[in-house]
């Protein structure tokens, strides 16, 4: 295989002590996403996501809702296997840190670091959250109202004195700003490389990476007394899915290397300072490149569940149906940047993008071929030069998609494809076939030929984002299930007059005070 090859998108692995919100799905959807786009462009990929078990956190969760940490994790964990099925994620993989192979694989790297002189023993003695299973140095810390000690997180905080293994941290920041410095790109956007630049300039202490007050995680080899710091073990299920320790396994070869994790804002330092020094550490390649979204509010206000905000995936999939959540969570909010979600904002972006745009673009588009050219995809004549030109700027757009996802911009791709439905839209009115038909039906034939063109790439283009609703104006266009892959975008592959076509069906639907009805 090429290098270029390989493509491997990690999402972060979800703590099992909740059920799976918005935040959960937007992470992963972006990487399906991504996965999706490079599968159809060709590359070998590797799509992992997961779990995260282990930790004071989860067994404290377990223990309040009176069940053993195991069937706990079960149970949790089982939600997430099914918003993947409900979002459609395309995942290759799911990790659980439970699994065997990854307690394998984290012991693995722990012996690594240790055989390089890179653990110590010592005492932990400093400010800990439980709910961000994070340390904290006293200057991070704030009060609040009642001058009790807050993470910047707003996460309560507890002293902890014990022993614990430490991993020299400290002396991996030359280093670390090496690789920030290194292209591609390591850490995006380009302000979050800037905040974990200055945190690395600022001095790193070493990291405590070991916890001795509770038992749920995994053993530190050759001293049971310890349990691996949650973050060390949780971080390490991207070398699981990878197949180390097994270093010699095609797999492990094939797609360590182009290993790129996409995380939220608040997980950034873990996987842009910490893990890479890790790696560095064992001998083992960093990361490709560490993009970090932001965080979505619900109606203007923190999503949190003593709000009683929490958005629920499932139900929002219910009442908008999938795609045009899918849509709406990729296309309303740059990529990187914060967000807010509000019903009125899917409702106006919904109709406006889908129902409208393309939803109306294409319903016009069959239903004229259905009713004046017997259900078959027309003849056409010579193409006019502004036809060609259209078609074109659409295959062309595979390349600038390339450019926008090589940067995770997945909303400026959204934008540049939907430039183009803007574009064919304009086309078609002024084309007005319906005119065509009383005067010329040889131009109406042309017309319409070029407009379910200009869908079919389109919708090749769209697959990525919307794969069902694509899926299903394919089917109306007849193209080939093994012909919808980025290498058929062109003339090579262009739809055959003579093609029956099925009864056109409406693709999206359109909602009106929270109430939907068919797209016309
Ligand atoms: N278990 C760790 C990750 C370990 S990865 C080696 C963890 N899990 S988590 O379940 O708390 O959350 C994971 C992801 O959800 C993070 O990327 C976080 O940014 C994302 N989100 C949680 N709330 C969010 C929003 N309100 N908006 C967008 N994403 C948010 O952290």
């Amino acid at each position: 295989m090429s290098e270029k090859a390989a493509y491997y998108i990690t999402s972060p692995i979800y703590y099992v002590n909740d059920v799976p919100h918005i935040g959960h799905a937007y992470t992963t959807l972006a990487c399906d996403v991504l996965a999706r786009f490079k599968r159809l462009d060709g590359y070998e990929v590797k799509f992992l996501t997961g779990t995260d078990e282990h930790g004071q956190k989860v067994e404290k969760s377990a223990a309040e809702a009176g069940l053993s940490p195991r069937e706990f994790c079960d149970k949790v964990s089982a939600r997430f296997r099914d918003l993947a099925t409900a979002m459609n994620f395309s995942n290759d993989d799911f990790v659980r840190t439970t699994e065997e192979r990854h307690i394998t694989a984290c012991q693995e790297l722990w012996r690594r670091l240790e055989a390089n002189g890179e653990i110590y023993l010592d005492k932990y003695a400093g400010w800990y959250s439980v709910r961000d299973e994070a340390f904290y140095a006293e200057s991070e810390l704030e009060k609040d109202e009642n001058g009790d000690l807050k993470a910047p997180s707003g996460a309560a905080v507890e002293w902890v004195e014990e022993p614990s293994y430490f991993f020299k941290l400290s002396k991996w920041g030359e280093r670390l700003l090496e690789y920030y410095a290194e292209t591609p790109e390591r850490v995006l956007p380009k302000s979050r490389r800037n905040e974990v630049k200055s945190f690395v300039e600022a001095g790193l202490k070493d990291l405590s990476i070991s916890r001795t007050s509770f038992s749920w995680g995994v053993p530190v080899p050759g001293d049971d007394d310890h349990i691996i710091y949650v973050w060390i073990d949780a971080l390490s299920n991207y070398l699981t899915g990878a197949g180390f320790p097994d270093m010699d396994d095609a797999d492990f070869k094939t797609y360590w290397p182009h290993v790129i994790h996409v995380v939220g804002k608040d997980i950034l330092r873990f996987h842009a300072v910490y893990w890479p020094a890790l790696l560095l550490a064992a001998g083992l390649e960093p990361p490709r490149r560490v993009f970090a979204h932001g965080w979505w509010t619900n109606e203007g206000r923190k999503i949190s569940k003593s709000l009683g905000n929490v958005i629920d995936p499932f139900r929002l999939v219910e009442e908008y149906g999938l795609d045009s959540v899918r849509y709406f969570l990729m296309r309303e909010v740059p990529f990187g940047n914060d967000g807010d979600f509000s019903r009125g904002a899917v409702v106006r972006r919904c109709n406006g993008d889908l129902a409208n745009d393309l939803g109306n673009l294409a319903q016009r588009v069959l239903s004229m071929i259905a009713k004046n050219c017997d259900g078959t995809v027309p003849e056409h004549g010579e193409l006019e030069a502004k036809e060609k030109d259209l078609l074109a700027t659409i295959e062309g757009l595979l390349a600038d998609c390339r450019v926008h996802l090589e940067g995770q911009a997945i909303h400026a791709m959204l934008e540049a494809i939907w430039r183009q439905v803007a574009a064919v839209n304009g086309y078609f009115s002024v084309a007005e076939p319906w005119v065509l038909k009383k005067t010329d039906s040889d131009r109406m034939n042309t017309v319409l030929w070029v407009a379910a063109e200009a869908l079919r790439r389109l919708a090749i283009l769209i697959q990525p984002v919307m794969p069902d609703s694509m899926a299903r104006l394919l089917d109306q266009l007849a193209v080939p299930e093994d012909r919808r892959r980025f290498d058929n975008l062109g003339e090579g592959s262009a739809i055959e007059p003579g093609t029956e076509l099925p009864a056109p069906e409406a693709i999206f639907p359109r909602f009106e005070g929270g109430k939907d009805q068919a797209a016309g």
